[in-house]
């Protein structure tokens, strides 16, 4: 089936947190929105019509989940990570951030301390912090316009200091983005196998966000950090879902992948009682997603490179503006440092000059100041309403 991903199909009073919220998040409503992660594009049909099925069986009492949903995460495991995996690894969540949760609080106790590469999802800083632990910052070095991970800076993490231990409480863990949301960059396998060998010297475990992994664009391939090697596979916990791919973030379902029986005994045990399992739509759409979704999934990745270009076009004529390269996701980080402005004026200038919402770059932390993020998964027309928004509101200053 052919999908027109250009159609306007308005959200608004639909509950859509990115378009019914815009008044609550930036005061005004009058912006075109492109900052949360998710897409205006209708989801396939193959997934609308197994959840209308679902509907119509008329019984929503608690879900057992089947092995033709296991079935179909072993099979796009193996086909989009690259990795064979086992049924009994697979850990269903209603989400990456609550698996990310509940493996930092598995495997940490409070005080203990956990590395993230910054600028990183905002919603990693909670998840650290309300676990009870520390956040230790191994920033990532932006050189040439391309981020790189800063290795010998990790690695001076974990050298003693006047002959002791540098931090009180123990590093426990490393939380990777992979693709990184916001700058776009997919680590490479050597990119990986150096960090997961820092990781496995000083004992550290990876928990690795992998929710981005099919949102790539073309020339690019995903590595997955569990299919490297067995040693990496036993020491991560890997996080994948298909509700960013196939827009279908509203539903909640996630899963986490770990080979490792103690770590996966110790996260299953910390779930219990309070992280419930995923509704029946949720399941029942990821299956379908992931069985059926493929038709789909091209036609949005090849107008997603299209809106990617358009971007990159008018980034050259952006005064102050520079567009960083992305390899994957639709969420686009743009360096505004050059515009010379501190943080309110950025804000003020994005939201009541331009009248766009993106996402501030201050959320992401250390990094982030002077950056944007732009979500590039709307229709065509509307991007290029926000960015000639944007680039009227340059030619004012
Ligand atoms: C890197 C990353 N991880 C996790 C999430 C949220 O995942 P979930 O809705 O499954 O908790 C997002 C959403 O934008 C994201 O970008």
């Amino acid at each position: 089936m052919k999908y027109n991903f250009d159609k306007l199909t308005s959200r608004k009073n639909t509950g859509a947190l990115k378009w019914d919220a815009m008044e609550e998040v930036f005061g005004r409503e009058d912006l075109i929105p492109l900052w949360i992660a998710d897409m205006d594009f209708r989801v396939a049909e193959e997934i609308k019509e197994a959840v209308k099925n679902r509907a119509d069986h008329e019984f929503y009492g608690y879900s057992e989940i089947n092995d033709s949903f296991y079935e179909s995460v072993i099979k796009r495991a193996k086909e989009k990570l690259g990795w064979e995996i086992k049924k009994e690894w697979i850990v269903v969540t209603p989400g990456v951030i609550p698996a990310l949760n509940t493996a930092i609080r598995s495997m940490t106790h409070p005080g203990d301390n956990i590395i993230i590469q910054e600028p990183v999802y905002h919603l990693f800083f909670p998840t650290i912090r309300n676990s009870g632990c520390h956040i230790i910052s191994n920033p990532l070095k932006l050189i040439n316009g391309k981020y790189e991970m800063d290795l010998e800076q990790l690695e001076s993490l974990f050298e003693s200091k006047m002959g002791h231990n540098p931090y009180y409480k123990p590093i426990k863990a490393l939380l990777l983005c992979n693709p990184h949301n916001p700058t776009g960059r997919m680590w490479n396998k050597e990119e990986l196998t150096e960090v997961g060998k820092i990781a496995i010297k000083h004992d550290l475990k990876i928990i690795i966000d992998e929710i981005h992994s099919e949102l790539i664009y073309s020339g690019e391939k995903h590595c997955s950090f569990g299919s490297i090697s067995k040693d990496f596979e036993q020491n991560s916990i890997v996080c994948f879902s298909g509700t960013k791919t196939f827009n279908l973030a509203g539903l909640h379902v996630a899963v986490a992948i770990i080979a490792n029986d103690k770590l996966r005994k110790e996260f299953k045990s910390t779930m219990e009682g309070i992280v419930p399992e995923p509704s029946i739509f949720a399941l029942t759409a990821l299956e379908a997603a992931f069985n059926k979704g493929d038709d789909w999934l091209k036609q949005v990745l090849e107008y997603l490179e299209d809106n990617l270009n358009l971007l990159y076009e008018y980034g050259e004529r952006f005064k102050g503006i520079n567009v960083i390269k992305a390899q994957g996701t639709f969420l686009i980080w743009l360096d505004c440092r050059e515009l010379n402005m501190n943080h309110t004026d950025l804000s003020n200038f994005f939201i009541n000059t331009a009248r766009v919402g993106l996402e501030d770059g201050i959320l992401f932390g250390k990094g982030g100041e002077g950056f944007m993020r732009i979500n590039i998964a709307i229709p065509r027309s509307l991007l290029e309403k926000g960015l000639k928004r944007i680039e009227t509101a340059l030619n004012t200053l």
